[in-house]
C-alpha cells in the first residue's frame, strides 16, 4: 500500500516514515521543509536502502496537493504537518487555525475529490485540558488553547466527513512524544522544540547556558510538574497499525497514546544527568498560568482496539535522545 505522509519531515512523521518503509510500505512525503529539513529522510534512505519520493509542498497549496495525489496514487494519508507551540498558538491563534484547521480541511477535501478514503492523524493529550489522571478517551473534551482547539476541531470534521463521504479515520491523542530512533540515526531537530527532553539534552551538551523549570512547589512528590512520556518509535508503530485497523475497520476511531506512567521534571534531571555523566545547569522560575500539575494516560483502549502498548520506558527514552543529541 502506498501511503502520502504529510509532515514526514519533521520528528515523528520521520520516525513514522521508517516504521512504514519497514513494514513495507511504499511512502510519498509531503513537506513544506518550514520546521524541518530532509536530513531525517536521507538517512533514512540510507538506512533502509529504500527510496522515499518526496514533495516539497504546502498543504494550503490544494493544487499541488491535488497534483500529488493524482501522480502518486496514495491509498491512506498520514497526516503530520501542523504547526505545535502552544505558547504561541495563543499569542497567533490565526497561525493554527489556518496550519492546523484549515491545512487539515483542505487535505480531507483532496482526499474525497481523489477517492482516497483512509486518513490517521496526529492529535494530543491537550484536547483533555486539566483532566484528572489517567485521562481515558471518554473525559470530556475541555481544550485551553488554540493550538489544543485547533487539534479538537479537526477531530471533530473527520467525525463528519465519515458519516457522510465515508472517509474512515483513526485520530492518535498523543501524549508527551520525545526521545529517538534508537539507532541514533535520526532524531529531533531543536529548532522545531520547545520541549524539556530536547531542551535538557541541549543544556547538557553546552549548547544552551541554563535550562529553565517552570515552578517546584505543584502538588507532587517533589513539587515539580509529571507527564507521561512516549518514545517517538511507539507513536510510529501505533500509526502502523492504525493504518491496519482501516483496512477491516471502518468509521472515525480515537485513541490515547502514552505509557500510563508518569514523570517529574526533577526525575528527568536526575536520570539525563546519570546517563550522560554531566550536571545540569537549571534555574527554577514561577509556575505556568493553568499549566496542569500532573498528565498521564489511560491507554487501554489503544491496546484492546489496536493491539498497541508502549514498549520504552522513561530511561530508555532519554537514553536514547542522548545518544541522538550527543552524536550531532
Ligand atoms: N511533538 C509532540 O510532543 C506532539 C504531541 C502531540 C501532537 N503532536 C502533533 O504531531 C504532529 C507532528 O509533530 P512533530 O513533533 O513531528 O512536529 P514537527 O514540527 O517536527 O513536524 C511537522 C512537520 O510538518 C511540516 N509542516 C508544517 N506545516 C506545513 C504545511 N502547511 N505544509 C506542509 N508541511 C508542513 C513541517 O515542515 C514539519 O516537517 C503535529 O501535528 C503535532 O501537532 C506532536
Amino acid at each position: 500500500m502506498k501511503v502520502l505522509v504529510t509532515g514526514g519531515a519533521g520528528y515523528i512523521g520521520s520516525h513514522a516514515v521508517l516504521e512504514l518503509l519497514n513494514n513495507d510500505y511504499q511512502v510519498v512525503v509531503y513537506d513544506s521543509l518550514e520546521m524541518s529539513t530532509k536530513v531525517n529522510l536521507d538517512e533514512i534512505e540510507k538506512m533502509t536502502g529504500k527510496t522515499i519520493d518526496f514533495v516539497e509542498g504546502d498543504i494550503l497549496d490544494g493544487e499541488k496537493l491535488t497534483q500529488s495525489i493524482k501522480q502518486y496514487q496514495p491509498e491512506a494519508v498520514m497526516h503530520f504537518a501542523a504547526y505545535k507551540k502552544v505558547g504561541e498558538s495563543v499569542e497567533n491563534p490565526e497561525k493554527y487555525y489556518r496550519n492546523n484547521v484549515l491545512g487539515a480541511f483542505n487535505v480531507l477535501n483532496v482526499m474525497k475529490e481523489n477517492k482516497v478514503d483512509k486518513f490517521i492523524f496526529s492529535s494530543t493529550c491537550s484536547l483533555y485540558g486539566n483532566a484528572v489522571s489517567p485521562i481515558g478517551e471518554f473525559a470530556e473534551l475541555h481544550p485551553i488553547n488554540p493550538y489544543a482547539r485547533s487539534k479538537m476541531f479537526v477531530e471533530g470534521i473527520l467525525n463528519d466527513y465519515f458519516t457522510a463521504y465515508k472517509i474512515s479515520s483513526v485520530a492518535l491523542r498523543y501524549f508527551n512524544a520525545a526521545g529517538a530512533d534508537i539507532s541514533g540515526k535520526i532524531g529531533e531537530e531543536v529548532k522545531a522544540t520547545a520541549n524539556i527532553i530536547p531542551l535538557i539534552m541541549e543544556t547538557l551538551m553546552g549548547r544552551r547556558e541554563k535550562l529553565t523549570l517552570f515552578g517546584d512547589q505543584f502538588n507532587t512528590a517533589d513539587g515539580t510538574q509529571e507527564r507521561d512520556y512516549i518514545h517517538v518509535t511507539d507513536l510510529a508503530k501505533a500509526h502502523v497499525l492504525a493504518l491496519k485497523k482501516l483496512e477491516n475497520s471502518k468509521g472515525y476511531h480515537f485513541y490515547n497514546l502514552g505509557t500510563g506512567v508518569s514523570t517529574s521534571n526533577k526525575k528527568l534531571i536526575e536520570i539525563a544527568e546519570q546517563l550522560s555523566g554531566k550536571k545540569l545547569n537549571y534555574e527554577i522560575v514561577g509556575a505556568r498560568v493553568g499549566d496542569p500539575e500532573v498528565l498521564y494516560a489511560n491507554a487501554t483502549k489503544a491496546k484492546e482496539e489496536l493491539g498497541w502498548v508502549a514498549q520504552y520506558n522513561v530511561q530508555q527514552i532519554l537514553q536514547s535522545a542522548w545518544n541522538w543529541h550527543s552524536s550531532r
